[in-house]
């Protein structure tokens, strides 16, 4: 299978965006990233993801008192799982929801990269607040938050964005 898609390349553009414009996102364009969310593989492929668009004014205004990671952007993703549909290991009762939805996230974050729209994985945002200001029942989990928009002028990656750990302190071969 060659695709001839430099993926390589898509991920090193990639950074955090933390500065947007007001341009709402298409309906076209949003249904591009919920589509790469849609693709991707799950556990057993239970498909336990559960997203959330936020991109009106009073659901951005809500999301805004649940998180200061906001970054003012126009629209915003809330990827959740279902906890009644996740795969479970049965040698330690270990669940992939979490898995799950991380995959799906990542999926949307580099079709949005791919679509020219900025993005930054928000975890610090107060779960209880989510819940009840968005009426999320009890059986879904918020797992991440992908806000997203264009990036504004000013936009660029934050110290740190370029530095990696040399690749041979994080891999192993045959034995760690
Ligand atoms: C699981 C996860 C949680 C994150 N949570 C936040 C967050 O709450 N707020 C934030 O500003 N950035 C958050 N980030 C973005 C990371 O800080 C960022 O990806 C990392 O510093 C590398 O920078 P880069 O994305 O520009 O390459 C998160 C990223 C991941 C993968």
């Amino acid at each position: 299978m060659n695709m001839n898609i430099d993926f390589l390349k898509l991920a090193a553009e990639r950074y955090s965006v933390r500065s947007f414009t007001t341009q709402p996102l298409a309906q076209e364009t949003i249904d591009l990233i919920l589509k790469a969310g849609h693709l991707a593989p799950t556990g057993c492929n239970l498909q336990p993801q559960r997203l959330l668009v936020i991109n009106n004014e009073e659901a951005v205004a809500k999301l805004r008192k649940c998180t200061k990671c906001h970054f003012n952007a126009p629209t915003a993703i809330l990827i959740c799982y279902n906890k009644a549909e996740c795969w479970v290991r049965k040698y330690d009762g270990k669940t992939c929801g979490e898995i799950d939805a991380s995959i799906v996230t990542t999926h949307m974050m580099l079709e949005a990269t791919a679509l020219g729209v900025g993005t930054t994985w928000v975890m610090h945002f107060d779960p209880a607040a989510i819940k009840t200001e968005f009426h999320i029942p009890d059986k879904i989990e918020p797992v991440a938050l992908l806000v997203m928009g264009y990036p504004a002028s000013d936009a660029k990656p934050f110290a740190g964005h370029s530095e990696f750990r040399p690749l041979e302190e994080l891999v192993m071969y045959n034995t760690f």
